[in-house]
Order: C-alpha cells, then structure tokens, then sequence
C-alpha cells in the first residue's frame, strides 16, 4: 500500500489489517485484549474501531454518541480535519528529532501558550507527554524551590483533599484517594492534603515552610467540584506573601474546557500544568511557568524527556482557536458548563464520568 492510499483509506480498516484482526467482533477482540493488556483499567466496555467528531463506532458495527470525548482530550471531537491534516502532514515532513535539537513547531507552540496564558517576560513553556508528567515536572519545580530557598527548609507541599494529579510517584503524593496511593507507598515525602475550598484551613497552612500549593481551579476527579468565590485570588495572595509557588493543574480544565482558555484565567499562578485538550488526541502535556525566577529554576541536564515537544505532538496551528476568536470558539462550552454554586449544574451520569480522573 502506497502512502497517499494509507492515507485515503477508512481508519478501522487499515487498522484492523495491519493489526491482522480484521473481521473480530467485540467480543472476540475483547477475549484478545484480556490475554495480552494488563489489567489495570479492568476489561473495556466495548472495541471501537472509528470516530467522526461526536460519534463513534464500535467492532461489531454499532454507532454511539460520544458523550466522554476521551476524558476532556478529544476537544474538537474525533478525526477533526485540522487536527488529522497537521498530525499527518508533520509526520510526513518531519516526526521526531530528539531534544539535542528543536522544532519550528515546538517553539511555535510555547510561544503560541505563553500569549494565551498572558504570561509575563521570562516565563518558558516544558514539554512532556501525559498530563502526569507535567505535575511531574511541576513537583520537580516545587522541590527546587524549596531546596533553593534558604537552606531548603520549604520541605512542605500542600495539595487539597479530594484532588487528582496523575499516576506517577510525585503526582501520586499529590494525589488524595488512599486507595491509588497506599499500594505505591512510600510516596515522595512532605505532600500534606487540606480540605479544599476551605479558607481557613489555607490560611492556617500556608507558611513560610511551604514549597508549593498545586490546586485544580476545578476539581475533576472529586466530581466537578468548584471552589467558593475568592478562593483561587486568596490562594495566590498567601502563596505570594509566604513565598511558596502557586501551581495550577489545568490538565483536565485547561484548554477551553471551561468556556475560556484556562479556568484560573485571571488568578497568574507561578506554574500550570496542561494535557488531555491540548493535543486534540495526541499525546501531549505541557507546563508553563510564570516570570524569569520561577522559570530557571531548572536548569539544563535537571530535567528531560525523549518524545517532549516533538515536532508532531505540537502542530503548529493548534490550539485552533487564536486570542483573537476565542469567545466564538468556546462560547457554546462556557454557556454550557458554567459552575454554579461551587457545582457544575449538569449531573448526568456520563458527564460526570467524563470529568472523572482515568
Ligand atoms: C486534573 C488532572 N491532573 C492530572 C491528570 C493526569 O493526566 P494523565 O492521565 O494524562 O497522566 C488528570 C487525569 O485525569 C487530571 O484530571
């Protein structure tokens, strides 16, 4: 098969030739999946072989209305012609290059992120591939400037109850359910939790001892939870005036998914962390950090990943939307899931769901 006929051809199918199953119903495919896929998401629900914006398909021929979007990922639905034309023109032109060397598309990105997050002179965009990650990345930060401060005695992260921040060590401590931590433990020490959306509690744990406090401006995993009115700017005036940093994980909120390009748009945090939408689907996850102190605090050799920022993860017209049309983009989402009263007014069981943590 020649390239431009790979390229014409319907998805499922070639996928289900190269794969050498075609023609296996769900049923079959998931008798396959159970021999060969670790258990850890349990058996899947159904094989679905094709999408086209909110639908998709399943192995045995079934159409379904996609109301989970790939949990907060698939922004602009599935097989967006923007996004398969500028993932698939990349990669025929240019796939990966490793980090001895850059990109047009990986410096157009960060720059493209920075304007949208009106970050201040100084401030610099890293690339990872997950949303954990980046919260990765952004504990790295948080322990930098800690042990920079001082002779190291900011030993204390807070994280709120109730929060998730990923599935790896670092982005585990953060992370509140004990039955995602206690089977990894010992975690990466100084995380402490603080009920969330509780002024009080912040006030009296925000001190000088602080390295960081990492906040999701809307919680996803504690099921779509907002905060009282207030509660992000007094985040931001006590970190500032205990000098620990303020880290925004916008993984599932980031990227229009509130009706604007970040929920916190308004409070600056010193970092924030994204993924899931940014990539449309692609694998991407990105942490950007406010002003010149925050961003040289790690240096080079300190921190890295192989396929971070790779000519392909950032196509260079995404996000889609500019500045400049955004409210047209992201008006019909913002109207729709307006937090009201700390909570998100559509209860459905499948929205829901689909602000869950996977
Ligand atoms: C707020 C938040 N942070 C981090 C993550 C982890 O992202 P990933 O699954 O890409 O590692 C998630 C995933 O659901 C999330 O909702």
């Amino acid at each position: 098969m020649t390239q431009s006929q790979a390229a014409a051809a319907p998805t499922a199918e070639v996928s289900a030739q190269l794969a050498g199953l075609e023609g296996l119903h769900n049923q079959d495919l998931l008798g396959r999946y159970n021999q060969s896929l670790m258990g850890v998401f349990g058996t899947p629900q159904r094989v679905l072989v094709r999408g086209s914006g909110c639908t998709v398909w399943d192995a045995d021929g079934k159409e379904y209305l996609d109301l989970l979007g790939g949990i907060a990922v698939n922004a602009l639905g599935h097989a967006h012609p923007l996004v398969t034309s500028v993932v698939s023109s990349q990669l025929a032109t240019l796939g990966h290059v490793s980090n001895f060397f850059t990109s047009p598309t990986q410096i157009a990105l960060a720059e493209k992120l920075l304007g949208l997050a009106a970050a201040p002179a100084g401030s610099k965009v890293f690339f990872a591939n997950s949303g954990t990650e980046a919260n990765e990345a952004a504990f790295k930060l948080a322990r930098r400037h800690g042990n920079n401060d001082a002779g190291g005695k900011r030993v204390r992260i807070l994280a709120l109850e109730n929060a998730f921040h990923g599935r790896t060590m670092g982005a585990l401590a953060l992370t509140w359910k004990q039955s995602y931590r206690e089977p990894f433990e010992p975690l990466p020490a100084g995380v402490e939790h603080i009920p969330a959306g509780d002024a009080d509690a912040l006030r009296a744990a925000v001190d000088e001892t602080v390295a960081a406090v990492f906040i999701e401006p809307i919680q996803g995993e504690a099921g779509v939870r907002g905060y009282p009115e207030g509660y992000l700017r007094l985040a931001r005036e006590l970190t500032r005036e205990a000098g620990a940093l303020l880290i925004f994980d916008e993984v599932q909120t980031g990227i229009g998914r509130t009706g604007k390009w970040f929920a916190s748009e308004g409070v600056l945090p010193d970092a924030m962390t994204l993924a899931k939408g940014l990539g449309g689907g692609f694998p991407i996850g990105a942490m950007i950090t406010f002003g010149d102190e925050v961003s040289t605090l790690l240096t080079a050799g300190q921190h890295g990943t192989t396929f971070g920022g790779n000519p392909v993860a950032p196509p260079p017209r995404w996000p889609p939307c500019t500045p400049s049309n955004r409210s047209s983009c992201w008006s019909t989402c913002g109207r729709r899931a307006k937090p009201s009263a700390g909570r998100w007014p559509d209860s459905t069981s499948s929205r829901r769901s689909a602000a869950r943590a996977c």
